[in-house]
Order: C-alpha cells, then sequence, then structure tokens
C-alpha cells in the first residue's frame, strides 16, 4: 500500500490529489484561464464541457472522444503527455494536432485548463485504490470538521477500495492528561467519526487506552480511537 503524503486531511479543506507533476517543454507555464477558454470555444465541441467525452460532435465520430475523468485517462495524462498529444493530435482519430495553428504557449495552456479541471481534481476519480488516506488533523474540531465537511470529504476522495486511516484522542483522555488539548470538542469518539465517515467498510474501529510515547506532551497512557476503513 502506498500513502500519498500529498493528500492529506487537514482541518484546511481537503488538498487536492496532485498527480505526478511533470512539465511543460520550454520551461513554459500554462495559464489556465486563457486555457479555459480556448478549451470551452475549441475542443468541448468533442470533449465536452465536463471533459467526459460526451461533446455535441463526439456522437458523431469515431473513435469517440475518451472521459478525460476516468482513472485510466488520469493516470496517463500528465502535463506532458498532454501536451504533446494536443501538440501532435491523434492519428487515425478525430483529434487534429493542434501546432499547427497553435503556440507552444497557447498549447500548454488549454493543457493546464485540462489537467487541472479534469485530471487532476479532487472527487476522488484520480486515486488509485492502492492508495491510502492517514488523517493528520491537528485536532480538528466538531465545528471545523462539520463546516469544511472534512470527513465526507476525505470518504469522497478515496477511490473504490482505498483506505483510510485515523487516530485520534477520544474524550476520555481529559481524564488521563498525557497528551492533546484540554479541550472536549477537539477529541474524537468512535460513533461520531462512524457517522462523519460513512461509505467506509471498517477494517478495524476501536476506542482503547494504549501506551502513547510520542516526545515530551504526548507521554504516557492515552484514550485513543483507531479507524481503518475502506471505501466501497
Ligand atoms: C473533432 C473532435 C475533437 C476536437 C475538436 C478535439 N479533440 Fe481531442 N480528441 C478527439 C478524439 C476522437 C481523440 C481520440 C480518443 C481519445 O483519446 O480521447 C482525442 C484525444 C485527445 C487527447 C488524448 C490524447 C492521448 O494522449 O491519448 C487529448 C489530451 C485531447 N484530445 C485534447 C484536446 C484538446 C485540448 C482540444 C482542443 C484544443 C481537443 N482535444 C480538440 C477529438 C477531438
Amino acid at each position: 500500500m502506498r500513502v500519498r503524503p500529498d493528500v492529506e486531511a487537514t482541518s484546511a479543506p481537503a488538498t487536492k490529489p496532485v498527480l505526478a507533476d511533470t512539465r511543460y517543454p520550454y520551461g513554459i507555464n500554462g495559464e489556465y484561464d486563457a486555457g479555459m477558454a480556448f478549451y470551452i470555444a475549441n475542443c468541448s465541441t468533442c470533449h465536452g464541457v465536463n471533459g467526459d467525452g460526451k461533446g455535441p460532435r463526439a456522437y458523431f465520430i469515431l473513435p469517440k472522444p475518451r472521459d478525460f475523468r476516468h482513472p485510466a485517462s488520469r493516470h496517463e495524462l500528465d502535463r506532458a503527455r498532454l501536451f504533446e498529444s494536443i501538440a501532435k493530435g491523434t492519428r487515425g482519430s478525430e483529434m487534429p494536432a493542434w501546432d499547427k495553428v497553435l503556440s507552444a504557449q497557447e498549447i500548454a495552456n488549454v493543457a493546464e485548463y485540462v489537467y487541472r479541471a479534469f485530471i487532476a481534481t479532487d472527487d476522488g476519480r484520480g486515486m488509485d485504490p492502492d492508495d491510502a488516506l492517514l488523517a493528520l488533523e491537528r485536532h480538528a474540531t466538531s465545528k471545523i470538521r462539520a463546516l469544511a465537511d472534512l470527513h465526507r470529504r476525505a470518504v469522497t476522495g478515496l477511490c473504490p477500495g482505498g483506505t483510510f486511516l485515523l487516530e485520534a484522542y477520544t474524550p476520555e483522555q481529559l481524564n488521563y492528561r498525557t497528551g492533546g488539548p484540554p479541550v472536549e470538542e477537539m477529541m474524537m469518539a468512535l460513533g461520531t467519526l462512524e457517522e462523519e465517515l460513512r461509505g467506509l467498510e471498517w477494517l478495524h474501529a476501536q476506542e482503547l487506552v494504549r501506551d502513547v510515547h510520542e516526545g515530551e506532551f504526548h507521554h504516557g497512557a492515552g484514550a485513543v480511537v483507531q479507524l481503518i476503513g475502506r471505501k466501497l
């Protein structure tokens, strides 16, 4: 199992899963806004406004444009590949070679839009079933968890089969005084977490008292909740 340090559920809104971060040729930076305008005007007729390959022209052509949001596309189409594909087109299909009419900068712009809008988004389809989401929530209060819709987003952010791991202090920890802030709001109980994390199948879900030895401020018997869940 790979644990992806770049996909971290924090008390801030969940970060995007970032795929292999390749670059465009000649050190160009793609401009998302310019790319979006170009995509909508020139690509969406085939590739669809949502990138799902269901634009109005797609009905008439074979092979059909792919769904950019499909996991297979997301694993293939990094920035370098997008640049190359858009520049050269796809032989044997209606996909034109855009380097006949666009500059390298313009190709990078539209590639950047495709990349950020459809490939590296946080709707959960960019992740691999082997990926795990490790919850490092730094004592997110129940209010922050609710406001940021934190745990629902964590579940959404996992691909089916993906794993979610969490360990946190429970309210009972207030009696132990061996670590964690003395604020009940910041502790998490098993029942609440199970509710917030609906959509996971529990491989391990337990409240227990265990010895925690993690430096000066976390030392001694600690009341914790441990969860390992798999997205259904
Ligand atoms: C006339 C229809 C049409 C238009 C317009 C069009 N495409 Fe395509 N595109 C296709 C088809 C068909 C394919 C081949 C099937 C596939 O891989 O999706 C393709 C493939 C692609 C691929 C995948 C290539 C690969 O590496 O496998 C990308 C990326 C792409 N198009 C981007 C764009 C962008 C960006 C634009 C606008 C600048 C655009 N296309 C305009 C029809 C079109």
